[in-house]
């Protein structure tokens, strides 16, 4: 464990939030267990709503999720609790960041952290007020979690006022899933190793799939799940960075700009889709009452806090080209999706058939070598091979290879944003999207959310607990593919 030695305060907008509670907080919590945070640091909490005892009401919840509630945790509990100030603050009345700053340590050594979990529309007045304070300081960093924008315009616009305060190297654009710890084994794995490389193109690869798939609803987020969608919640960030990093050249080094010179020159590659293609390589889908989980569960517009007449999608799948010598020809398929039959985050890195078999191989397609990455539940990497089935004559049977790697041994996987914040802290972006990256991805989306603005069709339907509109698997039939769902228990169980 690499410990943070550098003072610094966090300052945290929109702590009572969902993302503050279920991830920030047991986040820091984790690294203060781990003996990784330094002895002076501050977390300057900031709420919307008064609220009796926020930080100890955050504390069973915690502890339940480290499985106990005993009495040495709840002594590093307090010992950690004493870091926290906190109180309610509007983020929008500019009179108050003088205040904040009585709150903030200005000390040279100290570095100053803002973190804005809020919606990103607060952005812009958040930047403005901490400056006006003077609070942006050569030693200050600001965290902005995703979605920034809901376009290309709005992305655009809230970058500029973020840049008027605080430069390109003190912005630290949050994308949880690239602080997965499968998502930087993929990259040791790509460029540590000489033989996945070799393989690594349209020579040889057949198809790539990205699954991000949920079995929950929108829970509590309801508000503003409706206003977003999951294009823009998960399209525009957790799946095509997972898609840069599949598909990007080898970086020179292992530097924050060095790795993200790579990641945006697969978003630029990205082909442009006209309205024809988004008809044909884009299904958007809304869940409908079904079976989740084992439990009778509503259609998504029977939620509470969703319009009842709502189309925003709660499903996408995309079938996306990449313009190089590399993927020429590759198509990357897409998808995410609430109320799926499994909770599962996989990518898939689908070989071409042998050219020519020499044995009798009753299902070809079926016998391609296969690269597993699998993110969620449980992380790991699988390689399937053909071997010789044992026994009289030559019968040629799949196998798996499993590379899981060492830290499926170890008791506990570090969650992504324990990782993330300990690289705010330190300073790093390597793990963080640069604005270029942004807008080239919000480029590229942008096409599909203006054909979904202008068109009369709305979402597919599609039932709850099942693996989304029926069309999603239609547009790989059309291909002669179909998405690979070995993940799913019930079906490896068949598979035996
Ligand atoms: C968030 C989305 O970024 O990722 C949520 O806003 C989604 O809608 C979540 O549920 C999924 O994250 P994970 O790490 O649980 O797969």
């Amino acid at each position: 464990m690499i410990p943070l030695n550098e003072p610094f305060d966090l300052v945290l907008f929109g702590a009572s939030g969902d993302l503050s509670t279920r991830k920030l907080f047991p986040a820091l919590f984790s690294l203060h267990l781990d003996g990784r945070l330094p002895s002076e640091w501050r977390l300057v909490a900031l709420y919307r709503r008064e609220h009796v005892d926020f930080i100890e009401n955050l504390r069973i919840p915690i502890m339940l999720n480290h499985n106990t509630n005993d009495e040495s945790m709840k002594a590093k509990w307090d010992t950690f609790a004493t870091h926290i100030v906190s109180f309610s603050f509007d983020a929008t009345a500019p009179e108050n960041y003088g205040e904040l700053k009585t709150f903030v340590n200005q000390m040279p050594d100290t570095s100053t952290i803002f973190y804005l979990a809020t919606p990103s529309v607060l952005y812009g007045k958040i930047c403005t007020g901490l400056a006006n304070a003077q609070l942006n300081t050569e030693n200050s960093r600001i965290v902005l979690e995703k979605p920034i924008g809901s376009d290309l315009t709005s992305a655009k616009d809230i970058n500029e006022l973020v840049s008027q305060h605080f430069k390109e190297q003190q912005i630290f654009r949050i994308d949880h899933y690239l602080g997965k710890e499968t998502v930087q084994n993929l990259l040791v794995l790509r460029f540590a190793n000489t033989i996945f490389e070799s393989q690594w193109s349209q020579k040889y690869i057949d198809n790539i799939q990205i699954t991000i798939s949920e079995t929950l609803g929108v829970e509590e987020r309801a508000e503003f799940y409706d206003q977003v969608g999951a294009l823009r919640d998960m399209g525009q960030n957790h799946l095509l960075q997972l898609l840069c990093i599949v598909a990007m050249e080898p970086p020179s080094r292992f530097t924050a700009d060095a790795v993200r010179d790579e990641k945006v020159k697969v978003l630029r590659a990205l082909r442009t889709l006209n309205d024809l293609d988004v008809h044909k390589k884009v299904v958007r889908g809304q869940y409908k009452t079904g079976v989740s989980n084992g439990s009778a569960v509503k259609g998504y517009v029977n939620e509470a806090g969703v319009d009842p007449a709502s189309e925003t999608e709660t499903y996408v799948a995309m079938k996306v080209e990449i313009d190089n010598w590399r993927w020429a020809g590759v198509p990357f398929y897409l998808r995410t999706g609430k109320r799926l039959a499994h909770r599962a985050c996989e990518i898939v890195v689908n070989f071409k058939e042998v050219p020519h078999s020499i044995f009798d191989l009753q299902h070809k397609k079926t016998m391609a070598n296969k690269l597993v990455f699998r993110l969620q539940p449980d992380e790991g990497i699988r390689l399937i091979l053909c071997e010789k089935k044992t026994g009289p004559g030559v019968n040629v049977r799949s196998t798996e290879l499993s590379l899981s790697p060492d830290y499926l041994h170890r008791k506990r996987v570090p969650d992504a944003y324990e990782r993330l914040l300990g690289d705010v802290i330190s300073n790093n972006q390597t793990l963080f999207v640069r604005q270029d990256e942004l807008i080239a991805a919000w480029e590229w989306l942008d096409p599909i959310l203006k054909h979904w603005n202008e068109s009369e069709q709305g979402p597919e339907p599609y039932i709850s607990g099942s693996w989304g509109p029926a069309a999603s698997t239609l547009m790989l039939a059309k291909d002669g593919r179909l998405w690979d769902e070995t993940f799913s228990p019930s079906e490896q169980e068949a598979d035996e």
